[in-house]
């Protein structure tokens, strides 16, 4: 029997493994309306035998994008866009998620392979957002959110959750890690407010957990809703693991369903050790003294690895980053590995054959 081939059910939902393809933004939309490049690359993924394909940052405002070609989910020509997606990824037994973001003070960049720094105001840029106006690093420094402005972001959240559902996807990621607003809110590096959203820990937790909440209430009852979370800024006086577990005990009170245990990015000069699995202590940590289930990522490459992993009670999943960009078929393969049987769809049965080729 293998961990990573049975299934999982969340709520109302039934995937069919739990090797989770994890968020990776592609640069690839205009005005964030995703293309033929997502539907392909998204559906080889779900053909590939993924159990849930978890789309790209998708923001929920044009200035909560990352760069001007990230994806976004605030407008019915992006819905429009996202349904022949969802609708394959659901056709070929997978299960379509979408993660929902908003870049905060991190917005504003160019794509990678076009530099990835931040773009002025007049060449396409725009002012950022965040708690503080405190810079990342060499960013320009954001301007400090008025609670007007909480307020509206978490309205585009609900908004985009309801926008989500239209498109097709039976599960919604709340982006709260990697050092982008809602992450930014929780950690004393980049939250120096003196409001109720600042200051003690309840006061950082009070806006993502609103966020949290907004896209739980509009979401199914018998859909499940992610949140992933950094665990660690890996700098001293920043977000920790025990912020951590007492942030997923909050999360679980109000209905959110899996914790996708990632860390890192919010400190320029971050001390990250980095090794396979490094990340999967923090999961294992979370899901016992949270008692909510996770799913764990970061340099977690083969099946036996992932296996172990599950086996050893330290995540409820796995999410695949890297080693499903080199292989969309990494599910396969690793059933393959486990001796576990998998259905090929109809059109590819002829390639389940012996070596002879029959
Ligand atoms: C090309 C690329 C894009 C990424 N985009 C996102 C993203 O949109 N949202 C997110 O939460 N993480 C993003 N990540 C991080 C991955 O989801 C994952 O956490 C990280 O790569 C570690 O997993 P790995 O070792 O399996 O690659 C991205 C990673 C890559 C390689």
């Amino acid at each position: 029997m293998s961990h990573l081939f049975s299934s999982i059910s969340l709520r109302g939902l039934t995937l069919r493994n739990r090797a989770f393809v994890s968020p990776m933004c592609q640069y690839s939309c205009v005005d964030g309306v995703v293309n033929d490049w997502h539907l392909v690359h998204l559906g080889s993924r779900a053909v590939g035998g993924a159990g849930l394909v978890i789309t790209e940052a998708a923001s929920v405002s044009p200035e909560g994008r990352i760069s001007p070609a990230d994806a976004g989910i605030w407008n019915d020509a992006q819905v429009a866009a996202w349904r022949p997606i969802t609708r394959f990824i659901a056709d070929h037994g997978s299960v379509p998620a979408i993660q929902l973001a908003h870049a905060g003070r991190k917005a504003a960049c160019a794509p990678p392979w076009q530099g990835g720094k931040p773009v002025s105001p007049g060449q396409g840029g725009w002012q950022t957002l965040g708690p503080s106006a405190t810079a990342f690093g060499a960013y320009p420094a954001p301007r400090e959110m008025t609670l007007a402005d909480i307020e509206a972001c978490v309205a585009d959240f609900r908004r985009a959750a309801e926008r989500s559902l239209d498109a097709g996807f039976a599960v919604a990621e709340v982006h709260a890690a990697h050092g982008y607003l809602l992450h930014e809110f929780l950690s004393p590096l980049s939250n120096e407010r003196s409001d109720g959203y600042g200051g003690s820990l309840a006061n950082r937790m009070r806006f993502p957990l609103a966020v949290s909440r907004a896209v739980r209430e509009v979401w199914p009852a018998d859909r499940p809703v992610f949140v992933r979370i950094s665990a660690s800024d890996w700098k001293a006086g920043g977000w920790d693991l025990d912020q951590s577990i007492a942030f997923a005990r909050e999360l679980k009170a109000i209905g959110i369903d899996l914790i996708d245990v990632s860390s890192g990015g919010n400190a320029a000069d971050q001390q990250i050790t980095l090794g396979p699995g490094y990340q999967v202590p923090f999961s294992a940590a979370i899901r016992r003294d949270a008692g909510i289930p996770t799913a764990a990522v970061g340099l977690i490459t083969e099946p036996v690895q992932a296996e172990y992993i599950l086996a050893s009670g330290d995540a409820d999943a796995i999410c695949l980053a890297r080693a499903l960009l080199r292989d969309p078929y990494w599910p396969r393969h690793a059933a393959k590995a486990l001796g576990v049987a998998m259905e090929w769809p109809d059109q590819y049965r002829r390639c389940d054959v012996g070596p002879l080729g029959r």
